[in-house]
């Protein structure tokens, strides 16, 4: 990876993230209390501990750890969804949680400096996620847990890369999900002893999906990503799942909608 390759990434997550900082930071805190909590009780998050939440976006886990542990810093690369997570911060007065502008690929924090580093839906945004999760067995001293949630690919490569480009055309700051084997391996290569690892399927309307990446019936995006999700249609050859249902009568616009399946790996280590 060059020095430009990373200043594009950079660019073009910020540019993802600032574009759709309201419409996914209400969709993120709203709908992943259970995600969070869940990582918080994989991670044994208590009273005494102090941790990072990197690429934390709107504070979709340092909002909820801030209830379990003395201190938390939320990081991330995104001025804009920082400004969402301390608002947030501000109206639920949690006064042990920080927000800092900052990059999950070299962490400001000395080696062993905290208890628990925890992530989700970040990985598939890095360029290298290995770097990262290096970063978290760092920054986490022996004994202390690094928990990570984001989207599983399949094993299978064929399926992993037609997905992953369904993702990119959805989300121009996706770079790629990993299969679990490589999440493993990673985890394995930093030291890191996994102690429980959950998977769980998410049911996401196509519709809303894509409201939540920025994009609306008509514009450019949604139409392709929507062309090429649909040529998986018959064989399932991106592992999505997608099936056409009636749409949510709630929502204006065309009868049917498609439904996808996200699926969510949840993994804790220990650092030994
Ligand atoms: C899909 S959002 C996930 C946010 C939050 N963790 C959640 O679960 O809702 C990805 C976040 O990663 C951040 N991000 C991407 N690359 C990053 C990097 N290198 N360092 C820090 N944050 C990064 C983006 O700004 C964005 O807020």
């Amino acid at each position: 990876m060059t020095l430009t390759d990373d200043k594009r990434q950079k660019h073009l997550v910020r540019e993802q993230f600032t574009r759709t900082a309201e419409v996914f930071g209400d969709f993120a805190v709203a709908t992943r209390v259970g995600d969070a909590e869940l990582l918080a009780r994989m991670v044994g998050a208590k009273s005494a501990d102090c941790a990072v939440d990197l690429a934390s976006g709107p504070g979709t886990l340092a909002l909820r750890f801030a209830r379990h542990v003395r201190w938390i810093c939320g990081l991330d690369l995104t001025p804009a969804i920082l400004l969402r997570a301390r608002r947030s911060a501000q109206t639920e007065s949690l006064a042990n949680l920080d927000f800092a502008l900052g990059d999950a690929q070299a962490l400001p924090f000395a080696d062993g400096a905290l208890d628990i580093a925890v992530t989700s839906y970040s990985l598939h945004h890095m360029p290298d996620p290995a770097r990262v999760v290096g970063e978290m067995a760092r920054v986490v001293k022996r004994g202390g847990r690094v928990g990570v949630i984001d989207i599983r690919a399949s094993e299978d490569p064929q399926v992993a890369a037609m997905s992953n480009r369904i993702e990119r055309l959805r989300d121009a700051s996706h770079t790629r999900s990993l299969p679990k084997s490589e999440f493993e391996a990673i985890f394995a290569a930093h030291g890191l002893r996994i102690l429980a690892q959950e998977t769980r399927e998410q049911d996401r309307a196509f519709r809303h999906w894509m409201l939540v990446a920025g994009w609306n019936p008509g514009d450019r995006e949604f139409e392709e990503t929507r062309r090429l999700l649909e040529s998986t249609i018959g064989e399932d050859s991106a592992g999505f799942h997608p099936r056409i249902v009636p749409a949510d009568p709630a929502e204006a616009g065309e009868a049917r909608d498609i439904h996808i399946i996200n699926t969510i790996l949840f993994l804790a280590a220990e650092k030994v």
